[in-house]
């Protein structure tokens, strides 16, 4: 596999350190690092930064995670990560994380991956984690009621849910977020993040940043 890739490098000025994330030149979308995952990457290093937030021992699942720029971001700021996607793209994840790992753990991180299909039940998600990553996953309406099952079972109320996506301006793709915010506002509910806290240099007013937040249940 390692010649059928190439690599972006990402900088993460802040540690001093570079990830590198092998992509493939033929694939599904899962096999190139997306600008909202960048973007979304970007701003987890400005909270590490500013400390709004801690990742140290914090337990971290991405979904949808393609090459994994996101969780291997959180991965080095100390997080313990847990990437998942579909089947087909776990080799290139393992790849990455083999690639990574060294840097990882000199940070007191720790990175894996696991199948997981939106909808269906991953054993190795046997706990609630304490933050969800999501970059650029919104973009076939079949898929959708099915990632925001995922989300619900596998989140509670004080779950960090961040999640970026690209908005493209495509008919299917408007249609799609439209589901998507639809849906979604039932049980969570959505705090953008301004441009002016995001990164100054990889941020952008076409790829929206989010915070979702679960709605409590109500009790009748
Ligand atoms: C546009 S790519 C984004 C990849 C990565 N998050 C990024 O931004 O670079 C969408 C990702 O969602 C994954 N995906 C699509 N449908 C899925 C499903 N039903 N279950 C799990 N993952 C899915 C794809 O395999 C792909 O990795």
């Amino acid at each position: 596999m390692h010649n059928l890739t190439f690599v972006r490098k990402l900088e993460i000025e802040f540690i001093s350190e570079t990830l590198m994330l092998h992509q493939k030149y033929e694939g599904d979308v899962g096999c190139v690092v997306w600008d909202a995952a960048i973007v979304l990457a970007k701003y987890l290093e400005e909270t590490f930064k500013q400390r709004r937030f801690c990742f140290k021992d914090k337990n971290v699942v991405e979904l949808g995670a393609g090459v994994g720029c996101a969780g291997l971001t959180a991965a080095c700021f100390g997080a313990n990560v847990l990437l998942t996607d579909l089947a087909e793209v776990i080799p290139l994840l393992q790849l990455n994380i083999k690639e990574n790992e060294k840097v990882i753990a000199h940070h007191g991180g720790s990175v894996k991956a696991s199948i997981l299909r939106w909808g269906n039940k991953d054993p190795s998600i046997n706990f609630i984690p304490d933050v969800v990553l999501l970059a650029d996953c919104i973009y076939y309406k079949q898929s959708i009621d099915k990632l925001l099952e995922t989300l619900d079972n596998i989140t509670e109320n004080d779950t960090r849910i961040l999640m970026s996506q690209e908005m493209r301006e495509s008919d299917v793709q408007k249609n799609c977020w439209e589901y998507f915010v639809k849906r979604a506002s039932e049980k969570f509910s959505f705090n953008y993040v301004p441009l002016s806290v995001q990164n100054p240099e990889y941020r952008c007013p076409d790829i929206k940043l989010i915070e979702l937040i679960k709605k409590e249940k109500t009790c009748y």
